[in-house]
């Protein structure tokens, strides 16, 4: 079995993620983790010293490489869908569960972390940025999965159960 969790930052990908794999005991792959052992270097850096283009890349090939395993629960990074090809690859995949909050739960989940995430680390505004990111990506995360789970007021249990109605 595969799961593949995708949705904004602040989502919950990775520890949904974790707490799935404990669950069904099955190997647990965050990317962005996955992409800083493999580069040795943080996302930030990534993204300072070769720009977001070379992070999409590697981040592809990535994603390539991940879906051809099994037994896998993996959580993608927020981008993944802004990469057309990668749209098409998740599409053509089961179990992709779409991790969906509103601006004001996504806001919340970040607030304490912008500094590991590239595209919010400078922002002035968390609540404006959040949502035009929403905007701009919310009709790939829906065309992209074939769950949608609505993780608002929704402890971790509550979204596991959720996810784990919908999984085959
Ligand atoms: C990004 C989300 C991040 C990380 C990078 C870019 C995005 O992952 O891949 O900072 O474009 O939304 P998380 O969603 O795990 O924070």
């Amino acid at each position: 079995m595969k799961i593949i969790l995708i949705g904004l930052m602040g989502a919950g990908k990775t520890t949904i993620g974790k707490e799935l794999s404990n669950k069904l005991n099955l190997r647990f792959i965050d990317m962005d983790d996955e992409i800083e052992k493999q580069s040795k270097m943080s996302i930030v850096d990534i993204f300072e010293k070769y720009g977001e283009n070379k992070f999409r890349e590697i981040e592809s090939k990535l994603l390539e490489k991940l879906v051809l395993e099994d037994d896998i629960i993996i959580s993608t990074g927020g981008g993944i869908i802004k990469i057309d090809d990668n749209c098409k690859l998740l599409n053509k995949q089961d179990n992709v569960v779409f991790l969906n909050g509103s601006i004001e739960t996504l806001v919340k989940n970040v607030s304490n972390d912008i500094h590991k995430r590239p595209l919010l680390k400078s922002s002035t505004d968390l609540y404006a940025k959040i949502e035009e990111l929403l905007t701009e990506r919310y009709e790939k995360y829906k065309e992209s999965s074939d769950i949608i789970v609505d993780i608002n007021n929704k402890n971790i249990n509550e979204v596991i159960s959720q996810i784990l109605v919908y999984i085959r």
